[in-house]
């Protein structure tokens, strides 16, 4: 776990709000925004560590990457030189400048890797759709500073009491388990996860298999966690 407290504002960071003010909003918009706090944006801590799921982009290692080759070089926004008072080096500072929280479209960050001329970032357009669809997704999936994302995931390591339960307690749980059974369905014991390994349906979701609703809904688990969830009842679906 790497939860570090940062100072939430450093005096540079106060002398950069100066340039900020004064050089970026009054050109771009005259309503100031107000600045994120990087700790209401992770439920009270620096970050959110942990995997991400299909879909979910990783701050650390998809995200702050493209800022760092993108944004930071000499004469552009690195600590030397702070264009414009914006300095994405870090976390902090990435998401104290024109994010709106869950929506790319209306954050100023992201509006500017579509501006033109001056107002386009990086000035020579060089980033690629695919790294401008990662900062989209990041802002509207929350802007979390999310850290030790990329979990290593090992299809044939498939036990239920090691992977396949805690996997079904992090993404089904919450929606199938008693006081909140969706569809009627319960997968918060084994032997009711088990009915649902029977009658295919486990399976028949978690896949997105035709003539099934798809589960999670509205994302998919990765396919190695689809693969161990296979392994798992070709393997006879015991308590282990
Ligand atoms: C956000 C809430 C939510 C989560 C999370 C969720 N489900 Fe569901 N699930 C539902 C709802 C709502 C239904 C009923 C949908 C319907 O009948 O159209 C449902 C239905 C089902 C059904 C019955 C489908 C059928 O065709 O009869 C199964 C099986 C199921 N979910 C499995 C899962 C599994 C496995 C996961 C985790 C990988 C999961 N669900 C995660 C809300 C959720």
């Amino acid at each position: 776990m790497n939860k570090q407290k940062q100072s939430l504002i450093t005096n540079n960071q106060l002398i950069s709000l100066g340039f900020l003010v004064s050089s970026f909003f009054i050109i771009h918009s005259c309503v100031h925004d107000p600045l994120l706090d990087p700790y209401s944006l992770n439920e009270g801590e620096f970050n959110t560590p942990g995997c991400v799921y299909s879909g979910e982009v990783c701050f650390e290692s998809s995200v702050l990457p493209i800022f760092i080759s993108s944004c930071t070089q000499s004469k552009c926004h690195d600590a030397a030189t702070h264009e414009g008072g914006f300095v994405l080096t870090n976390y902090t500072n990435i998401v104290r400048k024109g994010i709106v929280p869950g929506n790319a479209n209306e954050s100023k960050l992201y509006k500017v890797l579509f501006g033109s001329g001056e107002d386009r970032m990086p000035p020579d357009g060089s980033l690629t759709q695919a790294q401008k669809d990662s900062i989209k997704a990041w802002i509207n999936q929350g802007a979390k500073n999310t850290v030790n994302c990329n979990c290593s995931c090992d299809p044939n390591q498939f036990t239920y009491t090691v992977t396949i339960k805690p996997l079904l307690a992090t993404q089904c749980v919450g929606c199938h388990k008693p006081g909140s059974l969706s569809g009627n369905v319960d997968l918060s014991t084994y032997t009711f996860v088990n009915t649902q390994v029977a009658n295919g349906k486990l399976l028949g979701t978690v896949s997105h298999s035709a003539g099934f609703t798809s589960m999670p809904p509205g994302s998919k688990l990765s396919n190695c966690q689809i693969r161990q969830i296979t392994n798992w009842i070709n393997a006879g679906a015991i308590n282990n």
